[in-house]
């Protein structure tokens, strides 16, 4: 038996809406245990329209680095927490692309979420122009280094996302054996920081996920779960890959 348990994430984007939150909430609730961990990441507006239930947990798809203070149109990791939160999406490469978020900023963004008690989901993932010039395992090095490198003890208490930017959306998923290869990849790197955390860290895969092709990258030893964009607004599918998460 797999020592990690399956953890499967919604990330709804800036997608959604009332009608969508009890459509998944109301889907999640009727499935039967056994099941993975779920966590659902809507916009936070609509985190306190979730019910509570044990089947699934809520996230945000970001955070301030700042704590507290003049910081318009941010929002704190208290504020994620008294809202419900228990995650939080950190460094997806649509903010570091789109909003100029640097290694710098998405390190201080891991280490606020923990302290304040969230566990973060940090993206990492290549470009295809890096992926082109062989260059995957050593852009996915720094951007872990540049959290865990200064601060080893932040892995016990977070989760990896492999998100490549070009599977991102684009309905070109990674294959099982290239997502393996970066996972097992990246668990070695990290066991230099944190042998027993390595381990016991949960690294998913992001990009292009659907209920027809997570069978196959479940089935991979160092893929424990998935990052699921577009498939998690659609609650028959979501529901189909939660269900086939829990036996992987
Ligand atoms: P898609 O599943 O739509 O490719 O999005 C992946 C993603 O970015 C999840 O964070």
């Amino acid at each position: 038996m797999r020592q990690r348990k399956p953890l499967v994430v919604a990330n709804w984007k800036m997608n959604g809406n009332s009608e969508l939150v009890q459509q998944m909430s109301e889907a999640l609730s009727v499935l039967k245990q056994p099941l993975p961990d779920i966590l659902i990441c809507p916009p936070v507006i609509f985190l306190a329209d979730f019910p509570k239930h044990p089947n699934y947990k809520l996230g945000a798809q970001n955070l301030s680095e700042q704590l507290v203070g003049a910081f318009t149109g941010e929002i704190s990791a208290d504020m994620l927490c008294a809202s419900g939160a228990s995650s939080v999406i950190v460094g997806h490469s649509e903010r570091r692309a789109l909003y100029g978020e640097q290694d710098s900023v998405i390190s201080q963004k891991v280490k606020v979420a923990i302290e304040a008690g969230l566990t973060p989901i940090l993206c990492v993932g290549e470009t295809l122009a890096q992926r082109e010039e062989e260059k995957t395992l050593q852009v996915l090095a720094r951007q872990l280094d540049a959290v865990y490198a200064a601060q080893p003890h932040l892995l016990a208490h977070s989760v990896v996302s492999y998100e490549p930017v070009w599977a991102i959306g684009t309905g070109r998923t990674a294959t099982p054996e290239q997502a393996q290869q970066v996972h097992q990849f990246m668990r070695q790197h990290l066991a230099q920081y944190d042998a027993e955390a390595a381990n016991e860290l949960r690294i998913i895969y992001g990009g292009s996920v659907t209920a027809a092709n997570c069978e196959a990258l479940f089935a991979e030893a160092d893929i424990d779960g998935a990052l699921i964009g577009g498939a998690s607004l659609k609650v028959a599918d979501f529901s189909a890959i939660c269900t086939m998460a829990k036996d992987s």
